[in-house]
């Protein structure tokens, strides 16, 4: 197969990799049981001159056993909480985070090809996906040295002296999704360990290679059994892990679905604590008196950017009925002016990695048009191989899919409303309440429509799309969008918890915490200001 045609910048050529290795208990294994092939829905020529999808190499395809040897491993070194790692001084965890992050930063080329294949997200924001995770975990190893700082004193009421940390949870189960198959998984991996947790973390199936690279540098970075990386299907990696109730945290970015199966399987729901960032379905809405310039401009960044593959795309615009034509037929044209390439020509529109998805686009497509939209774009719709152009349908209602469904992918379903209570109520009715995108100018219907949709969502962008980031701010979600929140500081909450020595205050313990504190013999009550 000519997986290196001339079209592919040398730099960005590639060669099928076999992953054969894997991380259990500090040990980097070689797989010589069954393996899957990965694929990228890039094509590339075969021997007979016809155009396939790319072999970029293979992963291991481990059975249940591996899985639990994995599981065991984490739980061997958690120890229920006596471990080395959860009792470990802060800053020597941190030490291991920041040798990390080093280690992981020589990578930063191989990982960006591998999200360019695998995932087909484009250049910039491949590099921006692995720069800003690097900054996450920087990030996240200042954050919980203020957090230290903060807990490094005692506290006296009610006659009783308190030295109040935070503590480890215990296993972590550790499960990304493909749209970020670095990020996501490391926004979630990373603060756990840092905590003093133990995880097993098993990569998205898309995005799945380019965690191979970092193998080593886990390994070589954290204590054995910290970090457990595995490969392989859910059903036999996840769900056995979740029955054993060995695991303490869920923590998954992806569908509510997958989120709901894996914690019917643990047997002890009440010990589970669930990190969850999950589906949505985003809206934007459009006041009469919005700019339409800048309107278009970040809806166009809102509900396309990586081709809509985003759980905070805007999936869904309202638009005021007084403005909704001049609105569709400038973001029409706006749209079928975007540019569609291969990642590493940097277009802002690149090929669909899941084999099926240009299908189930064009079906969303197909049903609405069948129930009474049309596709406003001229080049709405358009399939190829591996694509779907994007389509603009109006008018949208709720007899559609598209309405309700949340379409991760190039299609952009806009309606028209002529009171603002049409939106608001189709939010209060919907499954979803992450964020939405508000555009407009005149405060006397912003303000009271803040206070309202403040209330139905987790974050009101004002003139702006909807997104993560900054990473610092808080990321969460209402109903079926997320549990928990994280952030660079949320993160470090949501993966540990609060725990305390409590002392009366008498001359006796007055004596022995001194005394303790001078001795340096706990690594818990500790008074030392991290630098
Ligand atoms: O897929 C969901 C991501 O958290 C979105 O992050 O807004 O930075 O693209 P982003």
């Amino acid at each position: 197969m000519k997986v290196n045609s001339n079209e592919v910048p040398t730099e960005f050529q590639i060669q099928p990799y076999v992953c054969d290795q894997y991380l259990i208990n500090g040990q980097l294994k070689t797989w010589k049981g069954n393996t899957t092939e990965v694929f990228s829905t890039i094509k590339s020529l075969n021997d007979a001159g016809e155009r396939i999808p790319t072999l970029l190499g293979s992963i291991p395809d481990m059975e249940t056993e591996t899985a639990l040897e994995a599981l065991n491993a984490a739980e061997m070194a958690f120890q229920r909480g006596q471990g080395l790692w959860p009792t470990m001084k802060v800053g020597d965890r941190l030490k291991c985070m920041e040798t990390f992050v080093e280690k992981m930063k020589e990578h930063r080329e191989e990982v960006v090809k591998l999200l360019m294949w695998e995932i087909c997200k484009n250049k910039s924001d491949s590099y921006k996906e692995f720069d800003r995770t690097v900054d996450y975990i920087v990030d996240t190893i200042d954050a919980y040295k203020n957090l230290d700082r903060k807990g490094a004193k005692f506290d006296k009421q009610g006659g009783v002296h308190a030295h109040i940390r935070r503590g480890p949870l215990g296993v972590v189960l550790c499960l990304g999704p493909y749209n970020y198959p670095l990020n996501e998984t490391f926004c979630l991996l990373i603060p756990a360990i840092i905590m003093g947790n133990t995880a097993i973390f098993k990569p998205a199936k898309h995005g799945v290679l380019l965690i191979a690279p970092l193998l080593q540098a886990f390994q070589e970075s954290f204590p054995p059994g910290v970090v457990n990386i595995v490969f392989g299907r859910g059903r036999k990696i996840a769900s056995p892990i979740m029955q054993t109730g060995k695991v303490d945290v869920l923590a998954l970015i992806g569908h509510s679905s997958s989120a709901v199966a894996l914690q019917d399987e643990h047997p002890n729901k009440n010990r589970l604590r669930l990190v969850l960032g999950l589906e949505a379905k985003n809206p934007g809405i459009i006041l009469p008196d919005a700019d339409l310039d800048l309107t278009i401009k970040e809806c166009i960044s809102g509900t396309l950017s990586f081709n809509g593959q985003r759980c905070t795309a805007l999936k869904v615009l309202y638009v005021h009925e007084s403005l909704v034509d001049e609105f569709n037929q400038r973001f029409s044209k706006a749209v079928d002016e975007l540019q569609f390439g291969m990642p590493w020509e940097d277009t802002f529109l690149t090929p669909l990695p899941e084999p099926a998805k240009p299908n189930y686009i064009k079906e969303l497509i197909d049903d609405a048009v069948g129930k009474g939209a049309k596709v406003l774009n001229k080049r709405g719709g358009k399939v190829t191989e591996n694509y779907c152009f994007p389509a603009v349908l109006y008018p949208v209602n709720e007899t559609m899919n598209v309405y309700h469904e949340e379409q991760f992918g190039p299609v952009i379903p806009v309606i028209s409303y002529k009171e603002i209570d049409e939106p608001l109520d189709a939010m209060a009715a919907s499954d979803y309440g992450q964020q939405v995108s508000l555009f407009g100018r005149d405060v006397r219907k912003i303000g009271p429509l803040i206070d309202t949709l403040a209330n139905l969502v987790c974050r009101v962008n004002l003139n702006s799309a909807c997104q993560r980031g900054p990473d610092v701010y808080p990321f969460a979600g209402r109903k079926n969008s997320a549990v928990g929140t994280l952030s660079v500081y949320d993160a470090l909450r949501s993966f540990s918890i609060r725990t305390f020595v409590a002392a009366k205050d008498s001359p006796y313990n007055n004596e022995i915490l001194e005394t303790l504190l001078n001795s340096k013999e706990s690594n818990f009550v500790s008074t030392d200001y991290l630098l």
